[in-house]
């Protein structure tokens, strides 16, 4: 059923993306950022974020555990709910985009149907696919939130690299070794990218 079907219209505003991004003084995309639980995508979303907003460029972050407390607080953790999470966080970052903000997203969005599904939702070029490339076993040693020992121990289900897939993106934008890498490299990583693709200007 479409929008039309159950009488619902969609309403425009005078203040449009391209109004609130002049004023902003860059363009406005989603940085989403996937990979392992413990891989380093908040840390480096954060630090990036960090250095956006000493450029005093209009960020927001979406984070999975965060996003988990309110709004997708109903979902679990099977491939429907995980599904479900991503869904909502495209649309909602969809918006973000459309208030000309930089949004950085922080979720382990395992299946690669569902991070195309929020691709196919916005312009080309404003999902940009920030993979952080950190080996499974480097995470489990990590073990930062200790979930990993108890996943391994049974006491948690549906574990994504235990009981639960990661598919590794296949054309991502920008691959990061946060396994490896130091913080500050990966940052200028991303930096640079969006720099190039004329995201935000190299003026600093
Ligand atoms: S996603 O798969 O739906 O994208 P999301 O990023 O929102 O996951 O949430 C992942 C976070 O939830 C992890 O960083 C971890 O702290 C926590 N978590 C709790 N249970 C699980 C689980 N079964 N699998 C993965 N992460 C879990």
């Amino acid at each position: 059923m479409t929008a039309a079907d159950k009488n619902i219209y969609w309403q425009g505003s005078h203040v449009d993306r391209s109004k609130r991004e002049d004023s902003h003084g860059h363009r406005s995309a989603v940085l989403w950022f996937t990979g392992f639980s413990g891989a380093g995508k908040s840390t480096l979303a954060n630090a990036v974020e960090m250095r956006l907003h000493e450029r005093a460029a209009h960020t927001f972050i979406l984070d999975g555990d965060n996003i988990r407390h309110g709004l997708c607080s109903d979902l679990d953790f099977s491939d429907a709910g995980r599904k479900e999470n991503i869904r909502r966080i495209g649309e909602v970052a969809k918006l973000f985009v459309d208030s000309g903000t930089l949004v950085l997203t922080a979720f382990i969005s395992p299946f690669r149907e569902d991070r195309d599904s929020v691709r196919r939702l916005l312009p080309d070029g404003d999902f940009i696919e920030v993979y952080c490339a950190c080996a499974l076993d480097v995470c489990e040693l990590r073990d930062v939130k200790g979930l990993y020992k108890r996943a391994r121990a049974g006491e948690i289900k549906d574990f994504t690299g235990i009981h639960s897939p990661y598919e590794v993106p296949e054309n991502p934008e920008i691959t990061v070794d946060t396994g490896a890498v130091p913080l500050s490299e990966c940052v200028d990583q991303v930096l640079t990218y969006l720099i190039n693709q004329d995201v935000i200007s190299d003026k600093g």
